[in-house]
């Protein structure tokens, strides 16, 4: 299939290119670099022994998008593109609202005009808020506690009204956990601008030097060793599961949601345990107080993507440090030093 990625120069875009690739698609790329690197998109060909057609621009804009797909006949789009910072969204609600729902609006519009009926949405575990109980399955009640996770409430809904309203339309909503890791080859990982929100990047910073130590959110919440557990999901099995998603479920309209994750909760201090085993590196931590908006657990029942798509995570946490490592020592300042 010939398929659009949107924000595919972006951690899990270029993941995902690399997975359509080796799976026999095709993929052209469209990316405002506001929060990625042509320099991976440069990789990921490299990788793939293959060119990737790029644009450069917002999916929001709607001249942009008209163009794209009178230049390509494609099978369907993968969107990632949109802003993911959950603090951030808290401080900039607008653009948020902007960039996540009111672009993807237009480009639903625009890709539908275009007759390309197929799209897989790059959904988030945050819209379950604080689950009552876990591992989180998808029928569980919804309700985001910030903008972020509100703004992918919002376009599951629209994803889910015009499939209502629209037969030939297909929308397939995959809810991630925590993607974490890299691309086994250490050649494209994941690289926050920044300080990192996100645990494993900030824990990678700290391993290579770049940061003194991890502050760790809190040590009294209801768990295992009282620090926080979420279901971290190594990028590669994140992106085989948009793959797997495309090629079940293309030409089957309607709207879907799949949980993407592991099944198993990892807690902040087990992440720290594996990750000095894996960089033989020390990682030094300090308790900090809670950070406001944080659950005490996240994981997902997953079972309903393996009945359907017949996917299921492979990658271990070993997996996971190991390859997170191999990136991070071989591209101590990221994509800048290229
Ligand atoms: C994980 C755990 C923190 C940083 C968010 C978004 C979600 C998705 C993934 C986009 C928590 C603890 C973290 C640190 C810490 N993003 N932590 N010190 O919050 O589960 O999910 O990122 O799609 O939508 O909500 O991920 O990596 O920020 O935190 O102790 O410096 O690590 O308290 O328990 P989170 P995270």
């Amino acid at each position: 299939m010939h398929i659009l990625v949107t924000g595919g120069a972006g951690y899990i875009g270029s993941h995902t290119c690399i997975a359509l690739i080796e799976a026999g698609h095709s993929v052209v790329v469209i990316d405002d670099f506001s929060n990625s690197h042509i320099e991976a998109l440069k990789r990921v060909e490299g990788i793939c022994n293959t060119e990737i057609p790029h644009y450069e621009g917002d999916v929001g804009d709607e001249e942009l998008l008209r163009r794209v797909f009178s230049e390509h006949t494609f099978d369907g789009v993968i969107h990632f593109a949109g802003s993911k910072a959950v603090g951030e969204s808290v401080e900039k609600p607008m653009l948020y609202y902007r960039n996540n729902v009111t672009a993807s609006q237009t480009l639903i519009e625009t890709m539908h005009e275009a007759g390309v009926h197929t799209l897989v949405f790059s959904s988030s575990a945050t819209v379950y808020g604080d689950p009552q109980t876990v591992p989180i399955v998808e029928d569980f009640p919804v309700g985001a506690t910030n903008p972020y996770g509100r703004s992918k409430l919002m376009v599951e809904q629209i994803i889910q009204d015009f499939a209502t309203s629209t037969a030939q339309f297909n929308g397939i909503i995959l809810r991630y956990f925590n993607p974490v890791g890299a691309h086994p080859c250490g050649r494209i990982g994941e690289d926050p601008s920044g300080i990192p929100n996100n645990l494993m990047p900030f824990i990678a910073q700290v391993a290579v030097g770049k940061r003194s130590h991890l502050a760790v959110f809190g040590d009294d919440y209801p768990t295992i060793d009282g620090t926080g557990v979420r279901d971290y999901i190594h990028v590669c099995d994140l992106a085989e599961g948009h793959v797997r998603a495309l090629e079940q479920l293309h030409g089957k309209p309607g709207s879907h949601c799949f949980n993407l994750g592991t099944g198993s909760g990892v807690s902040v201090l087990e992440m720290v345990e594996a990750y000095e085993k894996a960089s033989d590196r020390p990682i030094p931590y300090q308790i900090a107080p809670r950070r406001p908006g944080d659950v005490a657990q996240c994981y997902a029942n997953s079972g309903h993507a393996k009945a359907v798509l017949g996917w299921q995570a492979t990658r271990t946490l070993e997996d996971m440090v190991k390859d997170s490592w191999r990136w991070q020592s071989s591209n101590p300042n990221g994509y800048l030093e290229a």
